[in-house]
């Protein structure tokens, strides 16, 4: 028997806490979105370090638009500022951008611009980082199944077909892997509707740190715990 690769390969984060974070030092809440921003860049430069070849950020949920409206729109200007800004540096390091997620609520100049990363990146091949915009996994299988109904009323696809291989040909994801590791930071142990479908067998890390705060050093010392875990997709251990 060979020795299994001890590393995730396709990591995903929720990037939680930069609300708290902002105010512990008396700030507004969109100074710690930015922070977390900037922790972005380093946790994407090191996932190659680390056979991470894919990961997987949520950056705004379904449900985030319930938020006041100055939050939303801040964050909305901070995603055209990423892209914008950071689009060269992604290109140096050979990041490959993705989005996943609903576009159609999205304002029309950021739709243009995550269009426009996704082409011009899209030779990249180092780091797969796949940005969850107007994301939820519940509305996301709503829209996959629209998609598949569509397909077995134009006699495209047989309903006998239809089954757990067929589905996920249908979602945002279809192109990548399902994620091995699932981490949560600031402290709260739950999903929020994210990746539902894929994370099905993934290993779940919730951790104190907020996300402004996670570093490097905490994403190794998190990858390292992975190495120790025992996946066993439902069977027995051989
Ligand atoms: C959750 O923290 C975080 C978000 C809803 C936004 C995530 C966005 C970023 C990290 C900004 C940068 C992203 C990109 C792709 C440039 P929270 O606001 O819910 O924190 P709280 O729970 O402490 O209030």
């Amino acid at each position: 028997m060979t020795d299994a690769p001890t590393g995730p390969r396709h990591v995903a984060i929720i990037m939680d806490g930069n609300g708290r974070w902002a105010q512990q030092r008396g700030r507004p809440r969109l100074l710690g979105h930015r922070a977390g921003a900037r922790r972005v860049r380093e946790i994407v430069e090191a996932c190659p370090d680390f056979g991470v070849e894919y990961v997987t950020i949520f950056a705004f949920s379904t449900e985030n638009w319930k938020r006041t409206q100055a939050e939303v729109s801040g964050l909305m200007t901070l995603f055209r500022r990423y892209i914008e800004g950071e689009a060269q540096n992604l290109l140096k390091e050979g990041v490959r951008v993705r989005f996943i997620g609903d576009r159609v609520r999205l304002d029309k100049k950021l739709r243009d611009l995550m269009h426009w990363i996704e082409a011009l990146t899209a030779h990249n091949a180092k780091v797969n980082l796949t940005i969850a915009l107007n994301y939820g996994g519940r509305d996301e299988v709503a829209r996959a199944t629209k998609r598949l109904a569509r397909d077995v009323a134009a006699g495209r696809l047989d309903p006998e077909d239809v089954c757990d291989e067929t589905l996920p040909r249908y979602l945002d994801t279809h192109v990548l892997p399902d994620p091995d590791l699932v981490i949560r930071t600031s402290g709260e142990a739950r999903i929020s509707n994210f990746l539902l479908w894929q994370s099905a067998y993934a290993e779940y890390e919730f951790v104190d740190t907020l996300w402004p705060d996670f570093t490097r050093a905490r994403f190794e010392e998190v990858l390292a715990r992975y190495g120790g875990r025992d996946r066993r997709f439902g069977g027995v251990r051989a």
